[in-house]
């Protein structure tokens, strides 16, 4: 039993479809997630950019005691996890996109992965798309300018609607029945996904799969919290918290934070 927090952070209000999937799984378990949304996107920064900001929030993390840190961001993940591994005594759970499934069911032998730039470019992407895309074709689109929108609060607007019509047009083109989501902010985009997309198309995120993934790493480790009383899930942004309130529903307590 461990009544220590869960750490998630993530470039901004994105990780927020993570913290969501573990919250239901593990009610029980208190977190702190971190919105670094002064500094996102990641998407279009280097590695090296990456990892010292992804040290910063870890750090942050760690001297609020977490016991696990999920790296809700797919950026941060490809590009940092392995340096936080080696240099952090915490289980780290970063995300990835699903390719996996994706690859394995496609019936049309083409699938569709909207991502970052940095997410695309990384080793770790291309180590995992080589070792399923074998005899499929993979359309891989960088999802340029979608996340800022989420960031302003704008995930349904009228301008995102022409920028995806924009991004998923060679997808179609190709036709594409899976198309994987490798961004954590990408999930709030799902109303438009469904009103754009030709309905065969089956979207696929990794949301449910972390969730899995964490309670599996914390009882390994022993860390799970099983006693039942009400869990303290506090959330900092160092931006404005009205975006990141509004898509928690009101539900938690958001506080500004200068980090
Ligand atoms: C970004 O900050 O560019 C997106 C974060 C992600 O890759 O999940």
């Amino acid at each position: 039993m461990n009544t220590k927090a869960i750490g998630i952070f993530d470039s901004g209000i994105g990780g927020t479809s993570i913290f969501k999937e573990i919250h239901a799984l593990l009610p029980n378990e208190n977190s702190i997630y971190l919105a670094d949304s002064k500094h996102a996107p990641y998407g279009n920064k280097s590695k090296q950019e990456i990892i010292e900001l992804s040290k910063k929030n870890t750090e942050y993390l760690l001297s609020k005691n977490c016991k696990l840190i999920v790296v809700a961001c797919n950026t941060a993940t490809t590009n940092a996890i392995s340096y936080l591994r080696s240099t952090y005594d915490v289980p780290f759970i970063g995300i990835e996109p699903a390719i996996k499934p994706a690859a394995l069911n496609t019936k049309t032998k083409a699938i569709g992965i909207l991502a970052t730039k940095g997410t695309l470019s990384s080793d770790l992407f291309h180590k995992t798309t080589d070792l399923y895309s074998n005899g499929i074709k993979v359309i891989e689109q960088i999802g340029e300018g979608i996340v800022p929108l989420i960031e302003d609060g704008k995930a349904t607007s009228k301008e995102m609607k022409a920028l995806l019509d924009l991004h998923l047009q060679p997808m179609i083109d190709a036709n594409i029945d899976y198309l994987v989501l490798g961004c954590t902010h990408y999930p709030y985009l799902m109303p438009l996904l469904l009103e754009l997309l030709p309905k065969h198309v089956k979207i696929i995120d990794s949301g449910l799969a972390v969730a899995i993934q964490t309670k599996s790493i914390l009882d390994q480790y022993q860390l799970l919290n099983s006693i039942s009383k009400t869990p303290e899930n506090r959330f900092y942004t160092n931006t404005n918290t009205v975006v990141l309130n509004d898509i928690l529903d009101g539900n938690f307590k958001v506080e500004y934070l200068d980090f």
